[in-house]
């Protein structure tokens, strides 16, 4: 006589009954787009550490846009490249922005198609960092900082974005948008909070591709310890009860345990950023012939939905959703 598990392990060869008892279901659905798009006309600059990713100027990321709408993805999310940058990030809350600008764009051309914005200062500053810095000490100042982070995720609610998305991990931010969101009339504007964030070296493309390196220093001040797990829960518990709409983990596969620990102890939407290293490296390694590509991002994308995430923001969501579509 077989155990029940073994007749269901011999039953599963057939597709149906695979389906019928299958956990998790990745879909288009779960999926967001990260778009960078720069100011220029016309521009379409390969990003060379994260191949079938550009910089866009805002026709073309349109054109993206609407490709990744076309294929079910509900939203993109953009982030900023401007053509200048200084000390305050002026370019990070100007309402004809390269963001604002690109998000009226966005919703003209598809009202239905969720855009969600980056709130960070890091593109915006010559000096690469996610807030405002003291010149002397190179220190990063947190409450200077709220206040322009505040103004730039109005803006952004201004020209139309769905979702707020600070990213910059000041102390404060959730409660600092959410005051100035509700101040300006946008009480009914989302934020999604990077809660748990990483200092990560899987993010070494994300800076060539949004061109926001640091020029000095690192983001340790700001960004979690790798080692700290626990850490993650005060930290969500913060931006909980500051006012976060949507709690976010990021980099994702190296931190499952993270996004299950989060899944755990909040009932909100929970969200998992699936980072250009971890883009980068299927990427290499598929161009070598050493993974095969749609196996492995499925697979990894099925585990990060696994692990506890209910969004999942990927460079890959456009091959993803086609391939989970055929
Ligand atoms: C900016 C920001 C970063 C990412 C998203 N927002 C980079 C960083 O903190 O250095 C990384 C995303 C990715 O690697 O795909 N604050």
């Amino acid at each position: 006589m077989a155990f029940p598990q073994q007749r269901l392990r011999r039953t599963r060869r057939t597709a149906g009954l695979r389906g019928l008892v299958r956990e998790t279901r990745l879909s288009p659905q779960d999926l967001v787009y990260p778009i960078f798009v720069t100011a220029g006309e016309d521009v379409r600059n390969p990003v060379a550490s994260m191949p079938g990713i550009f910089q866009l100027s805002i026709n073309h990321a349109v054109t993206e846009a609407l490709r990744a709408h076309d294929l079910g993805i509900p939203a993109v999310l953009l982030f900023g490249i401007p053509d200048q940058k200084d000390e305050a990030a002026t370019g990070a809350y100007d309402p004809e922005g390269i963001v604002q600008l690109a998000t009226r764009a966005i919703k003209e051309a598809a009202p239905e198609l969720l855009v969600v914005t980056d709130v960070c200062l890091c593109e915006y500053m010559s000096h690469g960092h996610c807030g405002v810095v003291e010149k002397e000490t190179g220190e990063v100042l947190n409450d200077v900082s709220l206040e322009l982070l505040a103004r730039t995720a109005a803006s952004q609610a201004e020209a139309g974005a769905d979702i707020v998305a600070p990213s910059d991990m000041m102390d404060g931010r959730v409660a600092a948008i959410r005051s100035e969101l509700d101040n300006e009339g946008f009480e009914n504007t989302p934020i999604m909070a990077y809660a748990a964030k990483y200092a990560s070296a899987f993010y070494g493309p994300f800076r060539e591709a949004a061109d926001s390196v640091p020029q000095f220093g690192d983001r340790r001040s700001y960004q979690m310890d790798p080692a700290n797990a626990r850490e993650a829960l005060v930290e969500a518990g913060l931006d909980i009860e500051e006012g976060a709409d949507i709690v976010m983990v990021k980099p994702a596969l190296p931190y499952l345990d993270v996004l299950r620990r989060v899944r755990e102890t909040t009932d909100l939407p929970l969200a998992a950023y699936n980072v250009s290293g971890e883009y980068a490296m299927v990427k290499a390694a598929a161009q070598n012939g050493w993974l095969d590509e749609r196996r492995a991002v499925i697979e990894a994308l099925t585990g990060i939905k696994r692990a506890g995430a209910d969004i999942i923001i990927t460079y890959h969501a456009p091959d993803a959703a086609r391939w989970l579509s055929t």
